[in-house]
């Protein structure tokens, strides 16, 4: 065993007991917060004081026991919710020496390091499988809605100073989901922006993902349309420079609009996150040979319009790709973090709540009134 990375600072000084919320998949009015021990770091682990949780689509369907779509994934019946936090080491484990990927010393960690979640600790690499899948967590591994949480050496990633709690709380998902989205289909090195293509993008909706995907996309000179139910959050995405906006509720055939944006030619990359409804028009809209990121859940092969016409053959008819996004690998997120850190790009966090308030952050999620991140303080 060699020694401990850093100063590993005396657990007597910490709380003895720590408050977080539960959820028993039994809907949103039901979460409720308990009190616990103060857990402690093992080897190769450390303890976390969380500072701020951002939340995801995904955390409302946990609570509401709707989160169901993977077969590798069961659920216990009560659980901590939320899988996205930024917090503080404030106490390391002993360190061991292997030559297990998972051991690698970069991962080392010290006392007062800021760091991020990554939503499925195992996935370090690669392709993700379900035993990664099996580890997310906010189900079915205990989330980070919490004061203090012990985290593997390689479950968390040290952030950029300029980023504040907040912001670096919104990255391990939403944008870590648009990164993907913008570059899982490159040669691998390769990011958007660096080919010197003038690319398209289409995100739909304001929602995390889709708001940090214009901001990606932004940052690397690619044109951005952004889709949304609102205009007042069209002038948002404008403002925040989305070359294009389109408002899909008083404009139906917003694909057809996208077309004639663009001269015709289609989005490159579509952010597909409506599903069933979406799906078709998404289709409709992309370039010849773009990529349609299939990040939100498509419901159903048949279309409830009576028209049979399936998915592959509409993705034959454009040359099309069709690429399901699962979150990412954690050396994906630490190449982010770079072109983050690089671009000083914040996320945009709609509106911070109180530890106590967490319920109703959940519940303001799910309206969908937010634009871009909503973020509990668990700390003030
Ligand atoms: N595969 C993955 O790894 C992954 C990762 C993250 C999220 N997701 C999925 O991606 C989806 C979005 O997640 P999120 O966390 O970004 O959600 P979110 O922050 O709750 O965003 C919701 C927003 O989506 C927009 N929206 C809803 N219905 C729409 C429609 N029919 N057409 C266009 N936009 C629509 C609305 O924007 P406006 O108010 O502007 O209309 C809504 O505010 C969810 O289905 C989530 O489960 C998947």
């Amino acid at each position: 065993m060699a020694a401990v990375a850093g100063a590993a600072s005396s657990q007597d000084q910490l709380p003895k007991r720590i408050r977080q919320w539960v959820t028993g998949q039994d809907g949103l009015d039901r979460l409720r917060i308990e009190e616990v021990d103060l857990p402690e770091p093992g080897e190769d682990e450390v303890l976390v004081e969380v500072r701020a949780v951002s939340l995801n689509y995904r955390d409302t369907e946990v609570a509401m026991g709707l989160y169901n779509h993977h077969s590798s994934v069961s659920h216990p019946p009560a659980i901590v919710p939320c899988s996205d936090m930024c917090g503080t080491v404030v106490s390391c484990g002993p360190v061991t020496d292997s030559n297990s990927p998972f051991k690698n010393p970069a991962f080392r960690l010290q006392v007062g390091d800021r760091v991020i979640s990554t939503f499925a600790p195992t996935h370090l690499s690669g392709q993700v499988q379900a035993s990664d899948v099996a580890q997310g967590l906010g189900g079915p591994e205990p989330g980070v809605f919490t004061q203090y949480r012990v985290f593997p050496t390689y479950g968390v990633v040290k952030i950029p100073e300029y980023l504040s709690h907040e912001e670096a709380s919104c990255l391990p998902i939403a944008a870590m989901t648009a990164w993907m989205s913008l570059n899982c289909m490159r040669p691998k090195g390769e990011i958007i922006g660096t080919s010197g293509a003038k690319e398209v993008i289409l995100c739909q909706g304001t929602g995390g993902v889709s708001i940090a995907g214009l901001q990606i996309a932004n940052a690397a000179g690619a044109d951005v349309i952004v889709t949304s139910s609102s205009d007042k959050k069209l002038e948002k995405a404008s403002k925040m420079g989305a070359k294009e906006t389109v408002n899909y509720k008083t404009t139906p055939d917003w694909d057809a609009e996208v077309l004639n944006r663009t001269s015709n030619k289609g989005a490159d990359i579509i952010f597909e996150l409506g599903g069933a409804q979406t799906l078709r028009k998404s289709f409709e809209c992309v370039s010849f040979g773009g990529l349609i990121a299939c990040i939100g859940y498509l419901s159903g092969k048949q279309d409830d319009d009576g028209d049979r016409t399936n998915t592959n053959l509409l993705a034959l008819k454009r040359n099309v790709t069709l690429k399901g996004i699962l979150n990412g690998p954690r050396d994906e997120l630490e190449r982010m973090l770079v072109f983050y850190k690089e671009k000083e790009i914040r996320p945009v966090v709609d509106r911070v709540f109180k530890f106590d308030e967490g319920k109703e952050a959940i519940k303001y999620l799910f309206s969908g009134g937010h634009f871009g991140k909503v973020v509990v303080k668990i700390k003030e």
